[in-house]
């Protein structure tokens, strides 16, 4: 697929069966986010290459660990988990572009220095572009949950999906993730008690990280009811 930002950050390419875990909105950009795309995606971002790998050099010029968030949304958690953890590295991959704006934004108010955005489909770039065994933690926050059963194939949390980021692990790595739609939760359990390579940090949910801010969307669903669940997973030595 291609999008109108193809020529800035490439084709937003799909994981390869022409399903994928989002929908491109035709959201409006501010002018803000705008500009920000145009002046700081090549400042703060990564311009597609498939040839070439990404890694805490790329962002911070030095090793470090390395964090990658997988759909970030409007990035106010990843704005603050980079600030909240200076000593990491953090690349976030994002496909609706008004987000991708909002936060290279963040980045330049706010002077953050560890962390650069690829508005590139995370799933195709987390299997080009990320070495095996080179990343020290995933984070998934609140993927869109597809309730519909038709639509549960469209989920990011797959099996498919959790074996690409546990090959991408260094061993004792983490993926992190957490949704406020329990069904998904208990499903998205499962499917990481059925990676063998990963086993699960906690007896079974995980308890929210200090780093982990609550975001605005996160305090609705509280306000609203639904708890929030939270794993976090481990790759095993
Ligand atoms: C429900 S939002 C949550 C955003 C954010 N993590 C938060 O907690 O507010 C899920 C986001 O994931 C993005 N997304 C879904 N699949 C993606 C993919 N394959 N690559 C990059 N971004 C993706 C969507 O565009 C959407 O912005």
């Amino acid at each position: 697929m291609e999008s109108k930002a193809a020529g800035l950050t490439g084709p937003l390419s799909s994981r390869g069966d022409g399903i994928h875990s989002y929908v491109i909105r035709a959201g409006r950009m501010s002018d803000v986010q705008k500009d920000a795309m145009a002046r700081l995606y090549p400042v703060y971002g990564f311009a597609w290459d498939p040839d070439r790998t990404l890694g805490p050099s790329d962002i911070v010029g030095r090793e470090a660990p390395f964090v990658v968030e997988v759909g970030f949304g409007m990035g106010q958690a990843t704005a603050d988990i980079a600030e909240a953890l200076p000593e990491t590295a953090f690349l976030g991959f994002e496909v609706h572009a008004p987000g991708v704006g909002k936060l290279l934004a963040e980045i330049e108010a706010r002077g953050i220095r560890n962390l650069r955005v690829s508005r590139h489909d995370a799933v195709d770039a987390i299997a080009t572009v990320i070495a095996p065994g080179s990343v020290d933690g995933f984070h998934v926050f609140f993927p869109d949950p597809w309730p519909k059963k038709r639509h549960h194939k469209r989920r990011i949390m797959n099996a498919a999906f959790v074996r690409l980021m546990a090959s991408r692990l260094k061993p004792g790595g983490y993926i992190y993730y957490a949704t406020d739609w329990e069904e998904y939760a208990e499903a998205t359990l499962e499917t990481l008690l059925s990676e063998p390579a990963l086993e699960n940090a906690h007896e079974r949910w995980a308890v929210r990280k200090s780093w982990r801010p609550v975001t605005k969307f996160e305090r609705r669903a509280i306000e609203d009811g639904r708890p929030i669940r939270e794993l976090e997973f481990r790759r095993r030595a």
